[in-house]
């Protein structure tokens, strides 16, 4: 499937009044999710992150947390609720993220993902990430993760 580049536009920075709904999305998606406190933390105050959400009729949809730190850029949280998953809304939000960090002057992105991710990994790879390699036990249940790596496009001149 193509980005469906109208779902850019339902793409806006994440607030307080989006925290409630993104902390349940977190909860029903990960083993180990992010407190409500974290993830307000990352999205209000971090200075290094960005937070994004993507809605869906009015309501969040998904997610993404960025930090952007000179020239690197990580990736440290996407998801989707299930409900909205397998229609172009993941792949909307980090084509937003890799735009936004490019923009913000980043080089490079990198992210960890479980091994067993296939969707994600799929996702990741499908916008050109490459496994720089494994770490073994990273999750808090064992499970190996692996480091992923884009390098940035130059913005034309
Ligand atoms: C990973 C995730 C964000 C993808 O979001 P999504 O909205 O369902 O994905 P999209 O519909 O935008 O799909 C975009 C691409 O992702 C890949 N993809 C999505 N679901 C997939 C699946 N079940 N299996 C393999 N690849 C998949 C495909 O490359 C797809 O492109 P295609 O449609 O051309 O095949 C979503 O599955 C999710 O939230 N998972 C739980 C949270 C998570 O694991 N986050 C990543 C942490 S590292």
């Amino acid at each position: 499937m193509a980005l469906n580049l109208e779902l850019l536009r339902h793409i806006r920075p994440m607030g307080d009044s989006d925290l409630d709904a993104v902390a349940a999305m977190e909860a029903a998606t990960y083993p180990d999710p992010w407190p409500r406190q974290a993830l307000a933390y990352e999205a209000l105050h971090n200075p290094v992150c960005s937070a994004f959400v993507v809605e869906e009729e009015g309501a969040v949809a998904g997610y993404a947390f960025l930090w952007v730190i000179f020239e690197q850029a990580h990736l440290i949280n996407i998801a989707v609720g299930q409900a909205f998953r397998g229609k172009g809304l993941g792949e909307a939000l980090l084509a937003h993220v890799l735009r936004y960090a490019r923009a913000r002057g980043a080089d490079d992105v990198h992210l960890e993902v479980r091994e067993t991710n296939e969707a994600a990994i799929g996702l990741y790879r499908k916008y050109g990430f490459t496994v720089l390699g494994r770490q073994d036990k990273y999750y808090s249940d064992g499970t190996p993760a692996l480091m992923m790596h884009l390098s940035l496009p130059m913005a034309p001149s």
